[in-house]
């Protein structure tokens, strides 16, 4: 059956899909207004990704698959071949890559779709047969997030119990919104807070205000309070100090595309929060799922960063208010920045914790390990 994800848990939803017809939380809105935007075709989908309706790396490539899943479902009578189909599809996947660069989700999601139509190819015998096999894939893509993310907050728990002196006893800090906004559901780094929340064990949540597009303020706060997790905002830049005072177990990020090193790309801000954690004695981990490894890369220094319109920084909330820095001054808004492994405790993972032997991750070995597929 044809999942409904608005029938699911009550918890906030970035993605509202039911076959034929995709809805997105349109996330510059919150936390003041809950709109939701249509998705009608691929073009309604880069936008929404382009323009930061929907956002997140697990999300966007979900919201990708699913607008495209929405076009074919909708086609009334396709005039072409089977192969004509899957070049239909393949074109667009490429089209919706190219809506922003940095999370590798996307671009994985598109390989691993790609190979699901060139199989779908060899069967069909009229185009409507690769148009549903696509669909089909695009919904277990946003099926497969939610428990992706459940167990990512499982194993995340759990380790950080096993490593801490007081397992009863933790305050997080976390960065940017990695949350059920950021994905089908649940959340990764913000999904190991909520499970440390269930277990009773987590006594606060700091969530950084990130700017400057405030995905912390706006949209980790706002799921924190809808969720009932004590929780505290602070300024980006009153980190350092917060973990001087002692106040902080751990910091556990969301990623964007980890090298095969364990480099990671994650909003920018990132790297300094993983300095002050080394200096503080805090251990620094990433919370991601295996699709935000790209194997394909032996570092971070090959991640491409994002360029974000100055806007964002010249303006208030993250470009869409009013302008309050001064007229004429040059801006460089990097959206991200890359976290060098050495400053990176353990990546938590749908398959478990990736630690270090010695110094280094090695992250292909335990790839190989869990018998995953990523992007290679
Ligand atoms: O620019 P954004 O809001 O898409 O950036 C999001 C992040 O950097 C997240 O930390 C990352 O995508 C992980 S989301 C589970």
């Amino acid at each position: 059956m044809a999942p409904d994800s608005k029938s699911s848990e009550n918890t906030l939803q970035a993605i509202c899909y039911k076959r034929g017809s995709l809805q997105l939380l349109d996330q510059r809105k919150l936390p003041l207004e809950t709109v939701y935007l249509p998705i009608q075709d691929a073009t309604d989908g880069w936008n929404a990704i382009r323009d930061m309706v929907v956002r997140g790396a697990p999300a966007i490539a979900i919201a990708a698959a699913l607008a495209l899943a929405v076009e074919v479902a909708n086609i009334k009578d396709f005039n072409g071949t089977v192969g004509e189909a899957a070049s239909f599809l393949e074109m667009k996947l490429d089209y919706l890559v190219s809506s922003r660069p940095t999370a590798v989700n996307l671009s994985d999601a598109a390989t691993k779709l790609k190979e699901i139509i060139s199989k779908a190819v060899s069967s069909a015998t009229v185009p409507e047969n690769v148009f549903l096999t696509f669909i089909e894939a695009a919904e277990v893509m946003l099926e497969d997030d939610v428990a992706s993310n459940k167990a990512i907050g499982s194993y995340g728990a759990n380790f950080l119990q096993q490593q801490q002196k007081n397992p009863m006893r933790f305050s997080v800090l976390t960065h940017c919104n990695t949350g059920s906004l950021a994905t089908a559901g649940y959340g990764t780094a913000l999904g190991v807070i909520r499970a440390l929340h269930a277990k009773g064990v987590l006594e606060r949540a700091y969530c950084t205000e990130t700017r400057p597009f405030n995905q912390g303020s706006r949209l980790t706060a706002f799921e924190l309070v809808h969720e009932k997790i004590p929780a505290t905002l602070i300024a980006d830049s009153a980190a350092a100090a917060l973990m001087k005072e002692g106040r902080v177990s751990a910091v556990i990020v969301g990623a964007d595309r980890v090298a095969s090193n364990g480099d990671t790309a994650n909003k920018i801000g990132t790297y300094s929060l993983a300095l002050c954690a080394m200096y503080h004695h805090i251990p620094f981990y990433v919370a991601a799922p295996l699709s935000s490894i790209d194997l394909s890369l032996s570092s971070g220094q090959e991640i491409i960063i994002e360029e974000r319109s100055a806007k964002e920084l010249l303006n208030t909330r993250g470009g869409l208010g009013e302008q309050v820095a001064a007229s004429g001054i040059s801006v460089w808004n990097p959206a991200f920045d890359v976290t060098p492994a050495n400053l990176i405790a353990g990546i938590i993972t749908e398959k478990g914790v990736i630690t270090k032997s010695g110094d280094a991750f090695d992250i292909k070995d335990f790839v190989k390990k869990v018998g995953c597929n990523s992007s290679v």
